[in-house]
């Protein structure tokens, strides 16, 4: 991994990392939390819930810490209304995170808000159920219309970029996930197509597949023109704690 830590006005980085550590890297990474983070981190009371959380907070603020030249235990973390987290602290920095499957991925980039997801694909017996209630009319039309041995695939690839793009706007589960439209054809960049029919508020927005292992499907949502994007391979977490020194 090199070349990273250099974030311009027209670059976007992405970071990929396992969740899984040994006890003592999680120790090494918990330390920089603060207070409150290692009280929310006790209360997962399954050990692979609370090592993933310790994890995450550790490496998110190791990656912001050498982000901005500070103490990754001075990072100021906060959280809007909605849940987005950010940056409580003077700068250009914006990030999102999403995790699954013991894969963190977290997006990093100056002055655009942006959004990232990633899920491990897997068959899912309500996926038309899902569809149906979530997807806009043109999304669903599109998913019905593959052969079923390519819908598991779009629907993840529709999913996950419905939900960078929520992820980005900062509303998760507050907007209405029918109100805009994504593409999803394997053989088209991706793209925003229309938000609330608004073809050109959409062409204001890039986004991006990011797929973590052979096993995730993700994507990458920000306003802006198309950006450079760097994403690092799948890092563990003892690498980070190296890199970031
Ligand atoms: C919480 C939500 C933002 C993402 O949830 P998710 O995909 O299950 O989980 P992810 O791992 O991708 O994202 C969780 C992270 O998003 C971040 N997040 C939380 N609320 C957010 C918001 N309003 N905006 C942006 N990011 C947010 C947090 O960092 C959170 O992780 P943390 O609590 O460990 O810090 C929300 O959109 C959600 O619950 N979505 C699932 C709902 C659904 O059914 N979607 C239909 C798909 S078509």
């Amino acid at each position: 991994v090199s070349g990273f830590f250099q974030l311009t006005d027209t670059a976007v980085e992405v970071w990929t990392v396992e969740l899984t550590a040994s006890d003592p890297i999680i120790q090494a990474l918990s330390r920089v939390l603060s207070a409150e983070e290692i009280e929310k981190g006790q209360r997962y009371r399954f050990d692979h819930l609370r090592h993933s959380y310790l994890l995450g907070r550790g490496i998110l603020r190791h990656l912001i810490g050498r982000y901005l030249g500070v103490a990754a235990a001075d990072v100021r973390l906060g959280s809007s209304d909605r849940g987005k987290p950010g940056v409580d602290m003077p700068t250009r920095l914006k990030f999102n995170l999403s995790h699954s499957g013991e894969v963190l991925v977290i997006g990093f980039a100056l002055d655009c808000e942006i959004g990232v997801d990633t899920e491990v694909m897997r068959p899912i017996a309500e996926m038309m159920a899902i569809a149906e209630r979530f997807f806009g009319s043109e999304e669903l039309e599109e998913l019905k219309s593959l052969a079923p041995a390519q819908q598991c695939v779009a629907f993840f690839r529709c999913w996950t970029r419905k939900e960078a793009y929520v992820k980005a706007i900062g509303q998760g589960v507050f907007e209405s996930f029918d109100r805009f439209c994504v593409n999803f054809r394997a053989d088209e960049p991706p793209r925003l197509i229309s938000i609330g029919n608004d073809k050109e508020a959409a062409a204001a927005w890039s986004l991006h597949d990011i797929d973590p292992t052979d096993r995730h499907l993700g994507a990458l949502a920000y306003m802006d023109r198309r950006r450079t994007i760097k994403v690092t391979p799948l890092v563990s977490p003892s690498a980070v704690i190296d890199l970031v020194s």
